[in-house]
């Protein structure tokens, strides 16, 4: 069965859905520690990092949204629960840490993380092919 609206089969379908789902649960995720080191930072360079992190969780907020309507493209529900997005991305909640540096490493190695993550999803979607064109 391939979809009327965008010519995909439903198998391809579900390996976007699959990995959009994954980008939707580790970007929320990320979002919501670097909103967190916006709150909690405690450094000689508050002002900067504060500035900064508010920047970073924004922009998260709207990849987030972009992902989800994504999402919705491909006719499926987007997951909106937090134990939903843990038990599915790969990232961790932040600890309690209130030193920019440490905060800059994890969001840092979170980063990496979802890059790394991002490559082989662009694998397996590069393998799908666009029916009746
Ligand atoms: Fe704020």
């Amino acid at each position: 069965m391939t979809s009327k609206f965008i010519s995909l089969s439903k198998d391809d379908i579900n390996v976007g859905v699959k990995v959009l789902n994954e980008l939707l649960a580790n970007t929320y995720i990320l979002s919501v520690k670097t909103q967190n080191f916006h709150w909690n930072v405690q450094d000689s360079r508050f002002y900067m990092l504060h500035d900064f992190f508010s920047d970073k969780y924004n922009e998260l907020s709207e990849a987030v949204d972009e992902i989800a309507e994504r999402i919705r493209m491909l006719g499926e529900h987007v997951p909106g629960a937090m134990a939903f997005y843990l038990k599915l991305g790969c990232l961790e909640e932040a600890e309690i840490i209130k030193d920019g540096d440490l905060m800059l490493r994890a969001l840092t190695k979170d980063h990496n993380i979802i890059i790394t993550a991002l490559r082989t999803a662009i694998e397996q979607v590069s393998q799908m092919r666009i029916k009746g064109l």
